[in-house]
């Protein structure tokens, strides 16, 4: 049966849902992860409830041409996340395409739901779903239920989609006479525990391409890795140097330098690299003792059939599982707390386990708020005994994958080729729910700071950090500190004319591109005699002195490019002065601002924080703009909708 581990050769849509004798069909269009994570959670809820026979796949696998002719009574559910602009996900692009290739009636026989998934604070909210919903109609489909949106903006998309979902599955039942049961976990693959324990082709989380027949894995006995990197396939990139650039009593900052030589991997300035993080010992040994699992237990997942693929590389073991591929420290959702009901350890907690997942309100209360993870939650019920009763196979199908972490770049693809730095702030919030409460820890931010720390010979195993990581990684691969990362292209550009004017907008570590922007016009100065470089203003905001990130460096870049690069600083927490932000600073400057917007053609850039930095900028220059050319706040707002469109206002913004 080792063929069924490797992609089936058909991409038609309704041969493999025929062929694998499925009865529902979900697609998904994700660009992080999180799309994907809903589509499987309602796949999973749709076979555990109605025992339907679901297929649940990557819209980019597979052709869609015969869509319209599924076996009666198949029903297609999408989630479709928005990503930058309106668009849809890189994968999703060729999905795109064939919506707008459709003619009216191309898709009447098609019944479907939609669930979009974006973020209000982006001017194209849920873009993607909203042009789905529209080619969907148009082409003569049905929708059955509402069109339902997540806002991730408004940090409701748990519950944005808990909402939808509870009502479409009502109407699901009716439309395809569905009986329903108490949830029974359904199995996509089968476990087995392997008795020969560690071998060479044990994964022990090393990072591999994922198809690899018998778990091959791609590192030679040296430790070298072979490419081709790809996103599902990260490089483990030496930190070739990491420096605290501030500490203070909450928060500190590391810039981090990763070399990509002999890698192949390309990046151009204004990229963000992926960082993929793994789990602290602290939180892994927490998961494993909650659930009662032993981690140096061998298994293999086999798919059941060729519609899924293995969520990791397999064999492997349950401890590299845990702190390689799951994430265990992120907020839970109540559907998955809901599923947990079926192998609650008793009856008392069954019954809070459905009180508590039942109710919105009250999930929010005692779980969200309090900043819980699954096992904080669970423990937390259950006064702290196990719950060894959760089988690992479903926890290892059931609980959501670590995703890579996204930072802007701060070099210069230009000046440096080879080297690509991060600048993050380490995030250590203390639990906001009590004193005595764990703090909450950024996974991936913590271990950059436990590499810089151990680069600069901090003796990281015995320190009082609030958690500790491996840092020699599976079969030592990490060791001399290395991590696995690739590059995420975005649209994030320098106007390719140098003389064209530029406006950044960046507080905080929202400053990052920018460093990366300025680094490559000092490097085009210098590489050119004659340079017409337009004025390139940079506004950054920090709360003092401080946390001023690059202050030293600036100075330099303004000595290289003369006149053309100001920098304007706005600090909003000086003792005795009142708060001063970013768009304060703009305001000052408004009259020089919007000649260079509308005289000069000026590019502006905005990066950093979406609620609040980047609204109160947009707000500010949508009051520039109208005071200034004397129009209304509508229409100063469509002035800036149409820079967005045309690529002249960009935002990289989290
Ligand atoms: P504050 O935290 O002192 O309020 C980098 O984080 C800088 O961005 C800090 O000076 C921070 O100020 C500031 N900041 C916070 N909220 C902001 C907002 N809505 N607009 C602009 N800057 C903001």
């Amino acid at each position: 049966d080792e063929s069924i581990r490797v992609n089936s050769d058909s991409r038609d849509i309704v041969q493999t849902l025929k062929d694998n004798n499925k009865n529902y069909l979900v697609l998904y269009g994700s660009q992080t992860g999180t799309a994907e994570d809903y589509a499987k959670k309602f796949a999973k809820e749709l076979a555990a409830k109605f025992s339907l026979r679901v297929m649940c796949a990557d819209v980019e696998k597979y052709d869609l041409h015969d869509l319209n002719e599924l076996p009666e009574g198949v029903v297609v559910s999408f989630f479709i996340s928005t990503y930058g602009e309106g668009d849809f996900p890189d994968g999703a692009v060729p999905f795109e395409d064939f919506l707008n290739s459709l003619n009216s009636d191309d898709l009447n026989n098609l019944r479907y739901t939609l669930f979009g998934l974006g973020n209000s604070t982006y001017e194209f909210f849920n873009g993607a779903g909203k042009k789905t919903h529209k080619l969907l109609s148009e082409a003569g489909a049905t929708i059955l239920g509402k069109y339902g949106e997540a806002d991730d903006g408004a940090g409701t998309t748990d519950e944005d989609y808990l909402g939808w979902a509870d009502s479409l599955l009502e109407i699901l039942k009716t439309e395809l006479s569905l009986d329903e049961h108490e949830q029974k976990f359904e199995p996509s693959f089968h476990y087995s525990v392997l008795e020969s324990g560690v071998t060479d082709k044990v994964s022990l989380g090393e990072p591999t391409t994922q198809y690899l027949p018998d778990g091959e894995l791609t590192f030679s006995p040296d430790g070298r890795q072979t490419g081709p990197f790809d996103p599902s396939y990260p490089f483990v990139a030496p930190i070739v140097k990491s420096k605290e650039l501030f500490n203070s009593d909450d928060r500190n900052c590391i810039h981090a330098e990763f070399d990509i030589s002999g890698s192949n991997l390309k990046y151009s300035t204004g990229d963000h690299l992926a960082l993929w993080p793994s789990n602290s010992d602290e939180k892994v040994e927490q998961f494993l003792s909650c659930f009662g699992l032993d981690s140096s237990v061998v298994f293999d997942l086999k798919p059941l059939d060729t519609t899924v693929e293995v969520p990791f590389p397999v064999p492997t073991t349950i401890g590299a599982a845990v702190r390689y591929y799951l994430e265990i420290t992120g907020p839970i959702s109540r559907q998955f707390f809901s599923s947990l009901v079926q192998f609650a350890p008793n009856d008392k907690l069954k019954d809070r386990l459905n009180e508590i997942s039942k109710d919105k309100d009250e999930f929010a209360k005692s779980i969200t708020a309090k900043y819980l993870n699954l096992a904080d939650a669970l423990l937390y019920l259950s006064d702290g005994a196990k719950w060894n009763s959760v089988p690992w196979n479903f926890l290892a199908e059931s609980v959501p994958r670590l995703q890579p972490r996204y930072y802007s770049i701060s070099s210069s693809s230009l000046s440096e080729k080879q080297t690509i730095s991060v600048t993050a702030i380490v995030e250590n919030m203390p639990n906001p729910s009590s004193e005595k409460a764990e703090p909450v820890t950024g996974v991936a931010t913590n271990l950059l700071r436990h590499v810089q720390l151990s680069q600069n010979n901090e003796n990281v195993k015995s320190s009082n950090l609030p958690v500790h990581y491996d840092l020699a990684g599976p079969r030592n691969l990490f060791s001399s500190h290395k991590l696995p990362v690739h590059v995420r292209r975005s649209a994030f550009r320098l106007p390719s004319n140098p003389a064209t004017p530029v406006i950044m907008i960046g507080p905080g570590t929202g400053v990052a591109p920018f460093r990366g922007f300025i680094r490559d016009r000092v490097k085009f100065a210098e590489q050119q005699s004659n340079v017409n470089l337009g004025k390139h203003l940079l506004f950054y905001g920090s709360r003092d002195q401080n946390d001023f990130l690059y202050q030293e460096e600036w100075p330099e870049y303004s000595k290289k490019l003369g006149g053309s690069f100001e920098l304007i600083v706005a600090h909003s927490r000086l003792p005795g002065k009142p708060k001063c932000y970013v768009q304060d600073k703009i305001k000052e400057r408004d009259q020089e601002v919007f000649d260079l917007i509308s005289k000069k053609g000026a590019f502006i850039y905005v990066c950093g924080d979406a609620k609040g930095m980047a609204q109160g900028v947009h707000a500010t220059l949508v009051d520039i703009i109208s005071k200034h050319s004397n129009v209304d706040k509508a229409e100063a707002t469509e002035m800036l909708k149409l820079f967005k469109t045309s690529g002249k206002y960009q935002e990289d913004v989290w």
